[in-house]
Formats: C-alpha cells, structure tokens, sequence
C-alpha cells in the first residue's frame, strides 16, 4: 500500500494544466459550461432534449423508468439504429459524402459513400432474412477487420436481429463458448483477416468453433483472403456473402424496434472465470453514443474521424460504427497492425486521408514512443484538430508526447472513461471547455452522476481515493447481463446498494478531477484489453500436467499489463522451460493469442492465506520484483519467500 500511494501522489504531483485554446473553444460544438449545471438541474429532461435530436418512429411515452438496478429508457419509443446511422443521412442529401473509408493490411482501399453503404446494408439485411433470420434472433460476428464488418452490425440492427461479435483474436473454443451462451443461429465470418503479413485463418477456426453449437444454423463467409486461405465450405449450412449480395434485392425497410429492444451483446471478461455477456439496447445506447460522439470528439460535418480500435471491442461498436455514423461522419477503418508495413503506418494513414479527429489508446502511444518521434515527424499531421485516447490510464509522460509530437501543442486531448458495461464515455473533458491535466480523465460528462467512495459507500473528500462508482442510471448502461439478472445484480449492485460498482479504483483531486487507478478486481488491462484472470487459470489446471495456477497482471511499460501464470504442477511432473512454453501456448490456443501468458513460473505451492484464497497481491509483488508486503495472514509465510527466491535468482 506504501508504494501504490508513492505512485498515486507522484502522479496528482501533475501540476500541468491545458486550458482550451479560445480559437477551439469558438467552434466547439459545446461551448458554455452551463450545460453541466443544466444537466444537473434536470437529467431526464436533458437526456429527453439529447435523444430529440435522432430519428424516432415514434416518440416515447416516459422518459425513465428505473427500478433498481432494472432501467428502461425512452420507453415507448419507436427508433432503428441502421436508419439513423445511414438512411438519414442519405434522406438528408449526404448520400455522396464518403461513410467509410476503408485500408487494408495489403494496401486495398475501398471507399463506400452513404448511398452505397445504404445499398450494401440492404443487401445483406435482404439476405439475412432470406436465411431466415427475424427480429429478437442472435447473430454471431467473427471477421476481420473489412467493410463487411460494419455492413453486418448495421444489417443486423435494421432487421432487428441482435448481433455479438466476438473478437477475431479469440481461439475457436472462446467463440464457442459465446455462441452457445447467446444461442446464435447465424454466424458471419471470413476466409481469413491480415495481420503482419499474416493469414487469420478465421473460417477454419470457426468450422471448429461450431462443430458443438447446435443453435447454428447457418454460415456467412466473406471472401477476404482467396487463394492464400484455402477453406471448406459446408453444403447446405455455408454460404459465400457474395453470393448473398448477389441474389438480394437492395430494398430493406427498417424495422421499428422498441426503445428497448436489444441492440447488441458484447462479450467481456469478469472476475470469474465465465464471460459476461454484457446486454445493450437500442435507444438509449443510440442516444448516448450519438450525443457523446458529438460532445467529446466535437464532430463537424467536415471531419475526417478515425479511432484505431477494433470492432472486436466496445470502442469498435461505439466510436466507430453507432457514433460516428449517427453523426453523419466520415469514419477511417483499417485492417492489421500500427508496424505493417511500415512503423509510421498510422501515420501515413493520417496524412492520406487528411484526419482531423484521432482516437487510440495509451498502449500503442507508449509503442509510438519508443519507435521514437522522428516517425511521426516524417509525416504531414497538421490536419488534426483533437486526439483522444481509451482502454487504460494514460500515464502523464504519455499524455504529453501524444500532445507534443502527434497534436503539435495545439490539439486538445481528450482522456475518455468508459467500459463495455457503460456503452458510452463516461467521464471525460469536453474540448472546448474543460482544461486538461495529463493523466486525468477530467470530470463526468454532463449528465453523468459519478463518484468515488470508500468501503462503506460514503462518497470521499477531495482529494482522496476509493471506489469509481455510477450514482444515477444513464442512456447507455447495460441493462443486464444476457441470461444472467443474478450475476448482474452481484457484480455491479451487490458492492454498494443502490450505486454501480464499476471495478476501477480512482482519485478525485482538489478540483474535483477524476484520476484512474486501474482495476481493483482480478480482471487485468492488458494493452487495453480486459482479460479475466481466473479465465486463464481455469484453461491452466485443465492441462494435464497443472494441479494448481494464480494468474496476475505484472506491470508492463507499453502494454500497462502483462500476464504471468504461477503454476503448481501435477505430482511426477517435472517443470521444465519445454513445459513452461507448452503451457503459454495452450492458453494462447484455448483463449487466444492476446491471452497467452508472458511468463510461466513454477513454485512448489502458491500463497494462501488461512482460509485458502490465492494471494494474488503477493505474487503481483514477487513477478513486479519489489519487496514484499504484509504476510501475516498466510498460510505458509515460507512459500512466498522460496518463491521469490527462485524468481530472482532466475532459476524459475
Ligand atoms: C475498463 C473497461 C472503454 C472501452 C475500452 C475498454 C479501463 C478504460 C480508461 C481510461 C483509465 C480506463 C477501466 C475500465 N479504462 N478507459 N480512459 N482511463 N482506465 O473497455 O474492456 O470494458 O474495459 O478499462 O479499468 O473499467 P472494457
């Protein structure tokens, strides 16, 4: 605890403050801080006004309807998120203005304006129907990186039908999984994805995935790769997009979805081992997406967006599809990786298309860091005008030479808080408004209740820490986890009654700014993405020769978080580095290579404490090599000291 708090003053020791530049401030989208107190005064209202400015078939009869934790929004409205994605904006006389535009790893492009994406959505909502797919009917997503990916949300929601995408760096067993939960009967897919120069063979795993998935029914599958990805499609259950597209009629009505129809579920990692599967739907997410693409990114007609996230993830859905494109933006997609072809891919991307507004997150700045600035520097940036960032804490040093060497000193940074469970930003500055410290998330955005208690619940005094909670329910929250009230209920409502627990440990300082301090839970950020630790270990004691594992995130200067596996083995077994590299890879296989561990460490037996629970604390100060903590509670205060031992003297 003695060090955390080092660290947490060292970094409120961040006296820098960035105050708007005036010349922003005059084109902000929101430039009178009255809305902050507006919002307060009235939040339904002011949610009511912000939801007025979307497309609704009809209008909602109540604004709220909250019973604890259960939130209906705009209820009684009618709305369809595909139609005010695009169709409005086709109807509004943007058809020609580009909606996409899209990179590929190989360096294929494709531009869709609004009309063609209209076309394409249609399409595939035509075809989707045709395989018999209707409203309130599950739809897995499991694709690369291409314009079909976005097609497919957004057919999904003109039909009704509720989509999951899972991730394309998740291993066939994790699909599964997700599949089965959420009883898909269609799943999407693709040949294969690029990345590195690589082939995703994304189909094949998919074809291992749904070898035990008795909801599917059907299999979509782009041709992304060709030749270079050779495939076997199955008769009478696979079917070639192009095909699809080919025989379908381009006339698609929307269909009128409740306010609180579903929209979407997106899997996430909790502190248990088995995924959330966390439940969205569809007006007030749109409201929420919609009104804080507008506040926090300060969208114009003119813009060039581009948020580097996959659609793989919560940022994916939100920042890049709904958002941006309720908007009526022009959204920048690419496929692959920052370093292929070259390590100033993004900023080459930037200087092609002429980006103005630039969302990425603090793993990748710190990667930009190290490959130094003369990258960047070798590139036309000036047509950025804001830069944010997502997924994790920004560390001050970070923050500053994203500000510095990416913005040039003259581009507001916004640090955006948020989660999947949330749907939308949070917490966050409004650019043409709040003055920026690096390394704070600013303050909750108007109409957004958030603060930060103690153990008992009791919101803290400036200038101290505690617990990120949500006060008042919002547009966006998730409305339960699918399947599962109960779970839902433990994990955000069990912690503190009446107030949602979000897991993130946080600071307000003496201007009531909000620092976070990353998760308090055993789910661990690892370059940006949420990844469960007891999922690992439960995949660990599965191999034959593991009897016992802890997983821990060790801190790691560009990813934020590494995984490291401590492992027990089996009786007989003998630990050998040959052993230690099967174990990563079996993760990597069963979950994915985003979730193979970076070190496995062998220890006759793991830390305790009496009433047997693993003290991940004290394996996170063996692998992070600092001196231990209090161990009077364990078990066994030996274990821990032959533990480190072996760690530091390297004979693992
Ligand atoms: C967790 C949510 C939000 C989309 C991407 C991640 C951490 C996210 C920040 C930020 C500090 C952040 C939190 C949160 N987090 N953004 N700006 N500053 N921490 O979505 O996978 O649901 O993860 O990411 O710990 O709880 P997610």
């Amino acid at each position: 605890m003695a060090d955390q708090n080092t660290a947490i003053d060292a970094l409120l020791a961040e006296y820098r403050v960035f105050a708007p530049e005036s010349k922003f401030t005059e084109q902000a989208n929101i430039s009178d801080p009255d809305i902050y107190a507006r919002a307060r005064k009235d939040p339904e209202s002011f949610w009511a006004q912000c939801a007025s400015e979307l497309h609704w078939v009809r209008k909602w009869d109540k604004t709220l309807e909250w019973n604890p934790p259960f939130a209906k929004w705009f209820v009684g409205g009618k709305i369809n998120a595909c139609y005010n994605c695009v169709d409005r904006h086709v109807m509004a006389g943007k058809g020609d203005k580009p909606a996409i535009l899209w990179e590929g790893e190989p360096g294929d492009a494709v531009t869709l304006t609004y009309s063609q994406l209209l076309e394409q959505v249609e399409r595939f909502a035509n075809a989707m129907r045709k395989l018999g797919i209707v409203k309130g009917d599950r739809v897995a997503i499991y694709m690369p990186m291409i314009p079909e990916l976005a097609i497919a949300l957004l057919a999904c929601a003109r039909i009704g039908a509720v989509h999951s995408v899972i991730f394309g760096g998740f291993s066939a067993d994790s699909l599964r999984e997700r599949i089965n939960d959420c009883g898909a009967k269609l799943l999407i897919t693709a040949d294969g994805g690029w990345r590195r120069g690589q082939v995703i063979p994304l189909k094949a795993a998919a074809d291992e995935a749904i070898s035990n998935t008795p909801s599917i029914q059907s299999v979509v599958c782009v041709r992304r790769i060709g030749d270079m990805a050779p495939i076997s499609m199955h008769e009478g259950r696979d079917v070639w997009w192009h095909d699809l597209m080919r025989e379908s009629s381009e006339s698609c009505v929307p269909e009128p979805m409740d306010s609180e129809d579903p929209l979407f579920i997106l899997y996430t990692s909790g502190s248990t081992g088995k995924p959330k599967g966390i439940y969205h739907t569809t007006g007030g997410y749109l409201t929420g997406v919609y009104i804080t693409s507008k506040w926090v990114f300060d969208l114009k007609d003119e813009d060039i967006y581009w948020c580097t996230a996959d659609i793989g993830w919560v940022t994916g859905h939100s920042y890049i599809v709904y958002g941006p494109l309720a908007n009526g933006a022009t959204c920048v997609m690419y496929e692959g990786s920052p370093d292929t072809p070259t390590k100033d891919r993004f900023w080459k991307i930037i200087e092609k298309w002429k980006v103005t507004v630039f969302y990425t997150a603090p793993t990748a700045i710190r990667t930009f860091m190290r490959w130094g600035e003369s990258l960047p520097a070798g590139c036309n940036l000036d047509s950025l005008r804001l830069l944010g960032s997502v997924g994790e804490p920004i560390n001050p040093e970070a923050w500053i030479w994203y500000h510095k060497y990416i913005g040039k000193e003259r581009c507001p940074v916004v640090d955006t808080w948020w989660q999947t469970e949330t749907g939308h930003i949070m917490i966050a500055p409004l650019p043409g408004i709040t003055p920026t410290k690096p390394g704070a998330a600013t303050r909750p955005l108007p109409g957004i209740d958030a603060a930060v208690v103690n153990d008992n619940g009791e919101e803290v005094p400036l200038g101290s820490g505690g617990y990120l909670v949500i006060k008042s329910p919002w547009p966006g929250m998730l409305r339960t986890l699918w399947g599962d009230d109960n779970r839902y209920r433990q994990v955000y409502w069990s912690r503190f009654p009446n107030l949602y627990f979000t897991g993130d440990g946080a600071r307000v300082d003496n201007d009531g700014y909000f620092w976070l301090l990353g998760r308090v839970d055993d789910v661990m950020l690892v370059a940006g993405h949420n990844l469960s630790a007891m999922e690992m270990e439960s995949v660990l004691v599965e191999h034959d020769a593991v009897a016992e594992a802890a997983v821990i995130g060790r801190h790691d200067s560009i990813k934020g978080q590494a995984p490291v596996a401590f492992v027990t083995v089996c009786e007989g077994v003998r630990a050998t580095p040959e052993l230690a590299e099967e174990l990563k890879a079996y993760v990597g296989k069963k979950l994915g290579a985003i979730c193979k561990p970076e070190e496995v460490l062998f220890s006759a037996e793991l830390p305790k404490t009496r009433s047997g629970k693993i003290m991940r604390r004290l394996l996170r100060d063996i692998a992070e090599g600092r001196m231990l903590g209090d161990t009077t509670t364990l078990a066994d205060p030996t274990v821990v000291a032959t533990l480190k031992k072996r760690y530091t003297d390297g004979e693992g």
